[in-house]
């Protein structure tokens, strides 16, 4: 499979200057600036390759390569190139261009596919602007309703429908659902973000299982007050009850022993957010993740358990809201035998593994059988400006998933 590596290499290089921080970080939030120059940009790149382009209600992408039977269930590919802030350049854009990439290379080779090939552009993969994470493919597969869409608000109190139309993109959000059956598979590449891979010196992960997410919002709001003169026995602070809560957050996750159970506290919003002010209100958004549900809704009650005290021995009001819980996605066997038959081929090595990140895979799973293939990324380092996957590494990934692509499609 004759992928140009160094063309490949130049278009995320290219595209990671989409961003609102300087390089080599990238911040592409959801329709922002930076994510709708990317957009069009992508689009360029998809025309050039002669593929048709489709958009729906809330800016999902898709770019089809038509097969010589156009009538049967298409195989995708696909991710997303939204980034949250001061993140790295290769997150899910690897599965985007990558896809891209497979696709030309397959094209270069006069290979015909039977069944038409679909690259998707997933929007809002990552929870920044609407509180959570893969709204596309949740849409698509019905893990999120359109009336649940309709609610979702940014910080400025914008709704997604309406952002989506100042964008650009028309049409029904109820139109966004894609029937079970739609593709015939669906295959994502990304990177691991995670360091096993590298650390064996194993050049493809094969992905059976993609761990449990859930993110759980937790508001206390007190009296607040004057910084100095309100005195300490009568404090109601809100921010006490929420640092009780992010080390019970920590200890409820390494309470259970498993090494699939993890949790934090990645977004704190203080307000009035004044040194000299009492705070008044302040909102956690708390990720836990398992590969057990069981034990990831274990975590879950702790943790909420530990707000519901903390709330009380503050004597601060408490509201929690589960922003999402789901289940974890299975791959499917098929699909997974199709890349490593074609690891196989090209001799190349592979481990079978879970994922811990999320990833639209989580989603399409629940749709049609899907499976996903990692590449390495040095020291397992991702959402950070320094996450780097190799030209190398990267080029091997799109071997692999060309071929898989091309097996499917036959
Ligand atoms: O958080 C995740 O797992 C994904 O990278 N958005
Ligand atoms: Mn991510
Ligand atoms: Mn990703």
């Amino acid at each position: 499979m004759s992928v140009d590596a160094e063309r490949l290499a130049a278009e995320i290089e290219t595209l990671s200057r989409f961003s609102d921080d300087p390089w080599p970080a990238v911040t592409r939030v959801l329709f922002t600036p930076p994510d709708i120059e990317a957009r069009a940009w992508f689009l360029a790149r998809c025309e050039e390759a002669g593929l048709e382009m489709r958009f729906d209600a809330i800016g999902n992408l898709f770019a089809r390569w038509v097969g010589t039977e156009p009538d049967l269930a298409a195989v995708a590919t696909g991710s997303h190139n939204d980034a949250l802030p001061m993140a790295g350049r290769f997150d899910g854009v690897v599965g985007v261009l990558g896809g891209l990439e497979a696709i030309r290379s397959l094209q270069r080779q006069g290979v015909r596919p039977r069944r038409s090939i679909e690259l998707i552009m997933f929007t809002a993969e990552e929870p920044t602007r609407f509180g959570i994470g893969c709204i596309g493919s949740r849409l698509m597969s019905g893990a999120l309703t359109p009336e649940r869409v309709e609610a979702l608000l940014d910080d400025e109190g914008l709704a997604l429908s309406e952002a989506s139309v100042r964008a650009g993109y028309s049409g029904a959000v109820d139109q966004v659902r894609l029937d079970d059956g739609r593709y015939a598979a669906f295959v994502e590449l990304h990177i691991e973000q995670g360091p096993l891979l590298e650390r064996r010196g194993v050049p493809i992960g094969v992905v059976e299982a993609i761990a449990a997410p859930a993110t759980l919002r937790v508001e206390f709001s007190g009296s607040g007050g004057h910084a100095g003169a309100l005195l300490m026995g009568d404090r109601h602070d809100p921010i006490v009850a929420a640092a009780q809560v992010i080390l019970a957050t920590n200890r409820a996750a390494r309470a259970t022993g498993a090494i699939d159970t993890v949790a934090t506290c990645g977004l704190m919003h203080v307000s009035p957010g004044a040194v000299n002010s009492v705070p008044r209100h302040v909102r956690l958004e708390i990720d836990v993740r398992d590969t057990d549900l069981a034990r990831r809704d274990a975590t879950l009650a702790s943790i909420r358990s530990a707000a519901t005290q903390a709330a009380k021995d503050t004597g601060v009001e408490l509201n929690t809201v589960v922003l999402n819980a789901d289940p974890p996605a299975t791959c499917d066997p098929q699909v997974i035998a199709a890349i490593t038959a074609t690891c196989d081929e090209l001799g190349l090595p592979f481990d079978r593994m879970v994922s811990r990140a999320y990833h639209d895979t989580t989603f399409m799973a629940t749709i049609s059988p899907s499976a996903m293939i990692f590449i390495p990324c040095r020291d397992g380092v991702s959402h950070r400006p320094d996450e780097y996957a190799s030209p190398a590494d990267i080029a091997r990934g799109v071997q692999v998933l060309a071929g898989t692509l091309a097996r499917l499609a036959r």
